[in-house]
């Protein structure tokens, strides 16, 4: 399977089934997240567990690709700590958005999200989730806007 078809078939996917769909009761930290350019907007929980993000889930309304991403994200990230998960965040932008990033098969179907660089009108939509992520470790509480 090309990345292509990868691409195509990880959206679709995680669209129709997000992984990690719903709210957490009392989280340790949560944002909210909008792209103006749409008017989406998306919301990330998260427990602690110290550096660990324990669970983890999200809920709003998206267009597939930021769906799909928020859904990769919340299984690629649980379980981890903060400085993995920034570490994790600097390769999933640096594929995003760099036409040189070479693929990484060590970000499994993470990697499928190269299929946004095609579209640049859409890295917004797939790095929503994540710039709220950040924003609800480093604040605990807060709103974002990825203008
Ligand atoms: Fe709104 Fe993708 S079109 S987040």
């Amino acid at each position: 399977m090309d990345l292509k078809d990868l691409y195509r078939d990880v959206i679709l996917d995680h669209n129709r089934q997000p992984r990690n769909f719903g709210h957490l009761d009392a989280p340790d930290g949560r944002a909210e997240g909008h792209n103006p350019l749409c008017g989406d907007q998306l919301s990330v929980f998260v427990r602690m567990a110290g550096e660990r993000v324990e669970d983890i889930r999200f809920e709003g309304k998206g267009c597939a690709i930021s769906t799909a991403s928020a859904s990769l994200m919340t299984e690629a990230v649980k379980g981890k700590d903060r400085a993995a998960i920034r570490e994790l965040f600097e390769r999933v932008h640096a594929l995003l958005t760099r036409a040189d990033a070479p693929a990484d098969i060590t970000l499994g179907k993470l990697a499928a999200l190269s299929g946004v660089r095609e579209f640049p009108a859409r890295v917004k939509c797939a790095s929503l989730c994540w710039h709220t992520l950040n924003a609800a470790l480093e604040h605990g509480s807060a709103t974002i806007s990825t203008e």
